[in-house]
């Protein structure tokens, strides 16, 4: 699709997801003040929102009400900020700078950053079973079930554990790519498919073929964010750049070297370009959100 076709659709999202975030969130009048304008602190008015664009996309396929993929975008986005507002935390990367801004425990404190990051979890799921989002209660469990699963001990925050437990020690590849498959992977997977729960049942073999693409871009996704923390800066990503190395962490570019990594992000793309072939048009946003994931910038 023609890339100015690709900005538009996603200035779309980006800003329908704006006010959806802003209205499923509690309010900053709303007692205790304090929390809620930190949970909005860390949600609103910054992120690429790249899961929500993944719901969308795979929304397309599967001809899903707006509405509906909102919800179901918003809570894994919401998962997603609490997962950085405690990995910025000093008992994790101990970072100053999110999405341009002061982390949230420098800005609200450290206790009001646990706070805030517990109560966007709770979010997550409050929007996520509040309302219809798919045709069958059962399918709808199962995207609660899915979330649940991606965000817990077996997805983000089991990955979370094993980057603090791995830190100057030397990973293998196998063991590296489990790290990121979890900590980055699984929540990039749930928000594809919750997405597809959305509309139109897909066959097995459809559903099969969208997890794979799916679980191609998650991992793709934090080999580029392993890259780019090397490769821009500080004042292009919103976060501080070099802080990998710094803090000693396993990377993909500390073990496999820069064009190591940049070739394995380039071998994950085509193959999730791969699995969208019999998709065929339907695809299109998925294929476009792909190339974005490997090839942005920050
Ligand atoms: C950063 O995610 C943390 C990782 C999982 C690598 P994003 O790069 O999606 O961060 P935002 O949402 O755009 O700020
Ligand atoms: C974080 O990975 C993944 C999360 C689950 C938040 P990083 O620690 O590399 O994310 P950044 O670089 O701080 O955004
Ligand atoms: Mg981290
Ligand atoms: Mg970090
Ligand atoms: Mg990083």
């Amino acid at each position: 699709m023609a890339a100015s076709d690709f900005k538009t659709w996603m200035g779309d999202v980006q800003a329908q997801m704006e006010s959806a975030l802003s209205i499923f969130l509690p309010a900053s009048t709303q007692l205790p003040e304090r929390l809620h304008d930190a949970m909005r602190y860390s949600v609103l008015d910054g992120g690429k929102r790249v899961r929500p664009l993944l719901t969308f996309a795979a929304g397309h396929l599967v001809n899903a009400p707006a509405e509906r993929l909102q919800a179901a975008a918003a809570a894994v986005e919401m998962i997603h900020a609490y997962s950085l507002v405690h990995d910025d935390m000093p008992a994790m990367d101990n970072d100053v700078l999110r999405r341009g801004k002061p982390t949230v425990h420098v800005a609200f404190g450290e206790a009001t950053a646990l706070l805030a990051g517990d109560a966007l979890q709770a979010a997550a799921f409050d929007v996520l079973s509040e309302r219809q989002l798919a045709d069958s209660p059962a399918d709808q469990l199962k995207m609660v079930h899915l979330l649940a699963r991606a965000a817990g001990s077996l997805g983000m925050c089991g990955g979370q554990g094993i980057d603090l437990y791995s830190v100057g020690q030397a990973l293998t590849l196998p063991e590296l790519e489990r790290m990121h498959i979890l900590k980055t992977g699984a929540l990039i997977r749930a928000a594809v498919l919750l997405g597809s729960y959305c509309g139109q049942p897909l066959s097995e073999a459809e559903r099969h073929g969208l997890d794979h693409f799916a679980k191609c871009i998650g991992l793709a996704f934090q080999v580029v964010d392993d890259i780019l923390d090397c490769e821009a800066d500080s004042a292009t990503l919103g976060k501080t750049a070099g802080k990998d190395a710094a803090n000693n962490k396993p990377t993909y570019v500390a073990l496999l070297g820069m064009k190591g990594a940049k070739d394995k992000a380039a071998e994950l793309k085509q193959a999730a370009f791969d699995a969208l072939l019999p998709f065929g048009e339907r695809a299109q946003y998925l294929h476009a959100l792909a190339g974005y994931i490997v090839d942005r910038k920050y």
